[in-house]
Parts: structure tokens; sequence; C-alpha cells
């Protein structure tokens, strides 16, 4: 009879280093932020490294091409020293994920998904505008998503590139914010009388209010930001790799123009 091999089942140094390394939370600029402030209500146990583009954004008016290698350059670097990447970044996913998905099978990567299946599930919403960057709405992903959700509700897409400029220039709500934001939805609002926005672009939250403010408060804006969380939470443990600690997570803020690290700082 063969003996029997005990394990223990304390973590090795090797397992500890491995739940103790950070999450990654990747966006263009500081759109992210907001998916960052979900993730440490949800786990506030784990390190988190954020890291924000801010010199190159926005993303979301550049070739497909120059996204997926802006993304894979930094998430290459991340990923030195974290356990899991999220792209806390619509445009990134959308572009970008499977390509990072191929080139790091062990890793997980969490992306964003514009929250259409929340906005339907809250409620039978027929008419769904949905705001994202031209390149998420140029992307296969999201209209793969939209026939998923066919025939439960006529979906109109728009660009809004703007509303990335103004969360990335601190005009949340403003004169400038309020004159822009009438700029883009008066002559949409002049077509269509949405029941639903779905915000598909992770700075939008932050300017929620202003667009609010144009489409009255029967209409609810939705976000992918929880979901995002919820979504990590499930993938480090099914890894079996959330980090066990009982004291609160440490977070560091990066950006690649350090100008944006006070307003990072203030919207967290
Ligand atoms: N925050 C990003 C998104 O969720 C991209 C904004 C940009 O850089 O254009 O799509």
């Amino acid at each position: 009879m063969q003996p029997l091999t005990v394990r223990s089942c304390a973590p090795t140094a090797e397992d500890v280093k491995t739940t103790a390394a950070p999450v990654a939370v990747f966006d263009s600029g500081i759109g992210g932020i907001g998916v960052l402030r979900e993730i440490r209500k949800l786990l506030p146990h784990e390190n988190l490294l954020y890291f924000g583009d801010t010199a190159m954004a926005p993303y979301g008016e550049r070739p497909p091409e120059e996204i997926r290698s802006l993304v894979t350059r930094h998430a290459a670097r991340l990923l030195t020293s974290a356990k899991a990447l999220v792209l806390a970044c619509n445009t990134a996913t959308a572009v970008a994920a499977e390509a990072l998905r191929g080139a790091w099978r062990e890793i997980p990567i969490i992306g964003m998904e514009p929250a259409i299946k929340p906005a339907l599930l809250e409620k039978k919403h027929k008419t769904v505008l949905v705001l994202a960057t031209a390149a998420t709405l140029r992307e296969q992903k999201l209209s793969r998503l939209l026939k998923a959700y066919q025939g439960r509700a006529t979906f109109y897409t728009c660009a809004a590139p703007c509303l990335v400029r103004l969360v990335e220039e601190g005009h949340l709500d403003d004169e400038v914010a309020r004159r822009e934001i009438a700029a883009l939805l008066d002559p949409i609002l002049a077509r269509i009388s949405p029941d639903a926005v779905v915000l598909g672009c992770t700075h939008f939250p932050f300017v929620a209010g202003t667009i609010s403010h144009f489409l009255g408060p029967s209409v609810p804006l939705f976000d992918g930001a929880e979901g995002t969380a919820r979504e990590l939470s499930r993938r480090l443990e099914a890894a079996g790799i959330c980090n066990k600690s009982t004291k609160r997570g440490r977070l560091v803020l990066t950006a690649s123009s350090p100008a944006s690290l006070a307003v990072m700082q203030q919207l967290l």
C-alpha cells in the first residue's frame, strides 16, 4: 500500500506572494477611477494599482491598431507585478481584450461590457440610447451584444468624444459641461425619446448629473462599473487568488501625465 501524501493547507511563500500581489486597473485616463471605486467597495482587502494613460487620452478617436498597441504595452508592464488586470475602459476592452487574453492565458483579464443587460432587466425599456466612444461603436463586441438583445428594445448608438474630453479636463458640472452636453444631446432628443441611457464609456458616469439634467429624472442611466467589480470578485475567487488579509488593501495611483493624479484623487 502506498503511503498517503499529506499536503499542508497552509499557503506557501509563493501563494502568499501571488494573493498579495495587486490587481492592476487600467484606463486610457481617469474614467476608470469610477470602476476602481466599486472594486475598493467590494474588495477592500485587495491591493490595487491604477494606471491611467492620461498623456495619450482620449483613445476613442485613435485607430484600432494604435489602441491595441498602447493597451498591450501598458498591460505587459502592469502584469509584471499584478495578479489580475481590469480593463476599466470599454474602448480598450472592445479593441484589445481578446488579444491580451490570448497572450496572458493564466491571468484573469476582466473587461467592461456596456450595461445593456442591466438596462433591460430593470424594466422593459423600449428605446435605449447607447453612448460610447467611436472605437467602441466600431467594434464587433458591441454589435454582437446589441444583436443578442434584438427585439427587446430599439437601440440607438452615438459616439460622444466630447464627454471624454470634459472629464479629462475636469468639467463635470459647470457651464462648459452644460454647453457641450446640450450640443450633443439636443439633436438626439429632437429625434428620439430614450427611456434609458447606457453609458458605454467609463468616463461618462462622471458627467451623469449633467446628462440627467437634459434627459430628466425619469430616464435612468446605466453603467458597467459595479458589474465589473463583481466579475473581478468571481474571477479571483475561481482562480483561488483572493487576498485573505484582513487589513485594508494598499492603493497606488499612477498616470502617464502626473498632472492628472490630483483629479484622480479627488474623484476617488
Ligand atoms: N474610458 C474609456 C472607455 O471606457 C475611453 C475613453 C477614451 O479614451 O476615449 O471607453
